[in-house]
């Protein structure tokens, strides 16, 4: 087993993010502190430019603080060499970005295939792995378009299906269930509660769809940057997944 799966994953000290430009700055993350747990599943909520995007992108060291520290996996972020992030990136994160992010020129089974490269799985089973996956998420009949092919929520599917292909421990998802309907959106939900429940994996999620509060372990609410609240009786989920799409899906599972 990968020596940083014993760990825990992210912790924010005091972190403050801004951005400058035409000498105007803009706070997009004011001292933050949070550590997230092996197994947790937690959830950002915001409203739009309440800085969970730039939150999950910290988390992925993809971007640094202006103040404070981020530590991944017990270790100071910028002690890590670009090298070490990337090999990190690959081998232990699972990023679902808001926009997607697929690349372009590949197949979806490509696209799926290069994740599984690039985090050491074995040539000759990349190919397998990358149809137990797409079965998995029910899109299978999608392996050989290109993602222009694809609609949003299909997109979004492949997004997740990637961000898990790797293993990773850590996976942290931006809006994953933004362009799913119900059925869709609960399924990708339940998958993310069961890796974090059997297989101890780190999730975090950035969203404002309040359905997903019933799964996660943590709530925060973000605001204009801070953290306001956690989990206060207002986060009730205003239309919860319904009892039938919890049997459809253990139907499928
Ligand atoms: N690269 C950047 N340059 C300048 N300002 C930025 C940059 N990235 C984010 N911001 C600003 O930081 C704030 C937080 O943005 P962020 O994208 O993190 O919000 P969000 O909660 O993800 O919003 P949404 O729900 O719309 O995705 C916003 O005011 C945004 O305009
Ligand atoms: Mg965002």
């Amino acid at each position: 087993m990968n020596v940083l799966n014993q760990k825990n994953p992210v912790r924010l000290s005091d972190v403050t993010k801004y951005f400058e430009s035409g000498g105007n700055r803009t706070y997009a993350l004011k001292n933050i502190s949070l550590e997230v747990g092996r197994g947790e599943l937690i959830l950002f909520l915001g409203p739009s430019g309440s800085g969970k995007t730039t939150l999950l992108t910290m988390m992925a060291g993809l971007i640094k603080p202006s103040k404070g520290s981020v530590f991944l996996f017990n270790r100071k972020v910028d002690t890590y060499s670009p090298k070490e992030l990337q090999k990190l990136r690959a081998c232990s994160l699972g990023f679902i970005f808001q926009t997607f992010l697929l690349i372009d020129s590949l197949t979806v089974l490509e696209n799926l295939r290069v994740v599984l490269r690039f985090s050491g799985y074995p040539r000759k089973e990349t190919n397998q792995k990358a149809i137990r996956l797409l079965q998995q998420f029910h899109i299978e009949e999608l392996a050989g378009k290109f993602p222009v092919c694809l609609s949003q929520g299909e997109k979004q599917r492949v997004a997740v299906a990637r961000a898990v292909a790797n293993d990773a421990s850590l996976i942290l998802a931006d809006e994953p269930t933004g362009s799913l309907e119900s059925k869709q959106g609960f399924e990708v939900i339940s998958l993310l509660k069961k890796l974090s429940e059997t297989e101890d994996k780190s999730v975090v999620i950035a969203s404002h769809d309040l359905r997903i509060v019933e799964f996660a372990d943590r709530v925060f609410r973000l605001e204009d940057g801070s953290i306001r609240g956690n989990r206060p009786a207002s986060f009730r989920p205003l239309k919860p997944y319904s009892a039938s799409e919890h049997q459809i899906f253990a139907g499928n599972g």
